[in-house]
């Protein structure tokens, strides 16, 4: 599997996972594959070229994987922010995750960023044992879900110098 940056020529490759991602796991994203499966051609290729985004990629050119890392509105210039992070089930417990993070933490180095954030809901304890094996502490900001106030996320934090 092999970890790639993507850019606005892959906008369809970064299509296609994104929208299994949201309609494998519908609970944990900011987002819906109603909303999605909605945007043209030109909504993917902008969002490829403002969001920097990592695919892993099997050898048959199929996307398993995804993560995404932007400056998250309202955060210090410094900070880098996670999101969408996900790996196709049949491919999980393989490692890929752990790859995809590393992949969003060195393109935030890259950027001298100081610090990469991101949210976890806390019913999510696979993505929340990855984050705290890779080094992310709890933060204590904690809100509850826009969609589903039941449901409570907390913004996780890795300082990285
Ligand atoms: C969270 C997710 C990205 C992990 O991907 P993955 O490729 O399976 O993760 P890795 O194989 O790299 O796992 C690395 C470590 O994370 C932790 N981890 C991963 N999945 C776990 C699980 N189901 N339960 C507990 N810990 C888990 C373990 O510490 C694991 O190390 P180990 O396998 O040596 O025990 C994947 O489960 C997923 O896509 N979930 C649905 C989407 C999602 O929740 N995204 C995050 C939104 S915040």
């Amino acid at each position: 599997m092999q970890i790639r940056r993507v850019g606005e020529d892959d906008w369809a490759l970064i299509r296609d996972v994104r929208l299994r991602a949201l309609s494998e796991d519908p609970g944990v994203f900011g987002s819906s594959i109603q909303r999605e499966q909605m945007f043209k051609e030109s909504h993917w290729r902008m969002r490829a070229r403002t969001v920097s985004t990592w695919i892993a990629v099997d050898a048959t050119g199929v996307g398993r994987g995804i993560v995404s890392m932007l400056l998250e509105p309202g955060s210090p210039v410094d900070d880098r922010h996670v999101v969408g992070l996900w790996v196709a089930p049949e491919v999980r417990r393989q490692g890929i995750g752990w790859r995809l993070l590393d992949a969003a933490r060195t393109g935030a180095v890259d950027e001298d960023a100081r610090t990469l954030s991101l949210w976890v809901v806390d019913d999510n304890h696979a993505a929340g044992d990855l984050y705290v094996r890779a080094g992310f502490a709890r933060t204590g900001e904690r809100h509850e879900l826009q969609r589903e106030p039941a449901r409570i996320e907390e913004r996780y934090e890795l300082t990285l110098r």
